[in-house]
């Protein structure tokens, strides 16, 4: 049985289908900060079987007790978070809380319950702004937002975890641009408010939410001049963590690994894509270049091949499709 934290949120509602679609039994703790329970309903009905659910907060050392003693918990995967960039340079002591505190006590409860196996959400962020590309896991570490921080502070309290007690087996993802959205449209991703990242941006924009896209800087040295990433398909990264758990089983030990397509680009090549795919014109205007943006971040994923046989299958245009066909379908999300 997995213990999944912050499964009612965009990443991890879809690593939930995935989970049970391969005869994983799944308990959930989430507190709702930055989702909805109905994102799980949806996840019920895809995958046509009952789940646990816990409203409450992985900060609270009694629930998380509780959980652990009712259930025979094997591993658990951790991808409760804050997640907001700009959010953590205003307010970073709310992140370090959420983020690392919270953390601290899940870590403590499950050592104290025997259960030494997890996978942890980090993030290509931890890298900062990019020496060279593509970009491995010995790439030199240097987050640059109080966001970027916590995920690496939170590997590093891992690393210790695993430097003093071998038992513990810990992968540590580091994801590029998660994007998309289940092939079914019941789930996707619904921020709260006005969004920052570009694929919920675009796509409320060619529903006619939004008037038009900024696109942040075209003076950039890439191939358009616009900055260029790694878009992941939602559901190849929510597969991962289902081979990192196979890779759990056989006491791996310590692992950090990229989760990315190796592909880079742009946010124009995107944007044509989107157009091309959908059939939809996509209002767009040019604007300076966005703080703290880096020109160019991607993967290689070469790591995560070689340790536990993963690979993304999804295209970019699968990723446009997806994404249009849960917001089309849903024009205000889960509401
Ligand atoms: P999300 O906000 O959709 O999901 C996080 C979930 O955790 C939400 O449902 C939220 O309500 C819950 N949560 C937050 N704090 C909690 C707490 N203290 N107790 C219980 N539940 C709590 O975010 P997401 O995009 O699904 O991201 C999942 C993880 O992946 C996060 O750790 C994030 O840092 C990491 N990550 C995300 C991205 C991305 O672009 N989406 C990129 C790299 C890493
Ligand atoms: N962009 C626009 N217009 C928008 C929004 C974004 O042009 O309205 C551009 C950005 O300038 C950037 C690209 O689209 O060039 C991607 O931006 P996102 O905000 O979607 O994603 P980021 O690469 O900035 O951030 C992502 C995650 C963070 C993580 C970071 C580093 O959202 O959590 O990658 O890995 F920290």
């Amino acid at each position: 049985m997995i213990l999944v934290t912050g499964g009612a949120g965009y990443i991890g509602s879809h690593t939930l289908v995935e989970l049970i679609n391969q005869s994983e039994s799944v308990v959930v703790i989430d507190n709702l900060q930055n989702s909805t329970e109905l994102a799980l309903e949806k996840v019920k009905e895809i995958t046509g079987k009952d789940l646990t659910f816990y409203q409450g907060d992985i900060g609270d050392a009694q629930l998380l007790k509780q959980i652990f003693e009712k259930h025979p918990i094997k591993s658990v995967i951790h991808f409760a978070a804050s997640k907001s960039v700009n959010e953590s340079v205003s307010q970073p002591l709310a992140y370090y809380r959420n983020n690392i505190s919270a953390t601290v006590t899940l870590l403590e409860c499950m050592a104290q319950f025997n259960i030494k196996n997890i996978i942890y959400s980090s993030s290509a962020a931890v890298y900062g702004d990019p020496v060279y590309t593509p970009m491995d896991e010995a790439h030199p570490i240097g987050p640059i937002t109080p966001y970027g921080k916590t995920k690496y502070f939170g590997e590093q309290i891992l690393a210790d975890l695993a430097v003093s007690d071998s038992q513990w087996n810990i992968v540590m993802l580091r994801y590029f641009n998660p994007i998309g959205a289940h092939h079914s449209g019941l789930i996707g991703e619904d921020p709260l408010g006005e969004p920052r990242n570009l694929l919920p941006y675009l796509t409320q924009v060619a529903i006619g939410k939004r008037k038009v896209l900024s696109i942040f800087g075209q003076d950039y040295n890439t191939i358009d001049g616009t900055p260029v990433r790694d878009y992941i398909h939602v559901v190849d990264l929510a597969k991962g963590h289902v081979q990192a758990l196979n890779l759990i089983q056989k006491q791996c030990g310590l692992k950090v690994l990229n989760l990315g397509t190796g592909k880079p680009t742009s946010v124009l090549e995107l944007v044509s894509r989107f157009e091309a795919v959908t059939g939809q014109k996509l209002p767009y205007q040019m604007m300076p270049r966005r703080e703290g943006d880096a020109e160019c971040c991607y993967a290689a994923p070469d790591a995560a091949l070689k340790e536990m046989s993963w690979k993304t299958e999804l295209s970019l245009d699968n990723m446009l499709e997806d994404a249009w066909h849960w917001q089309s379908k849903n024009p205000n999300g889960y509401n």
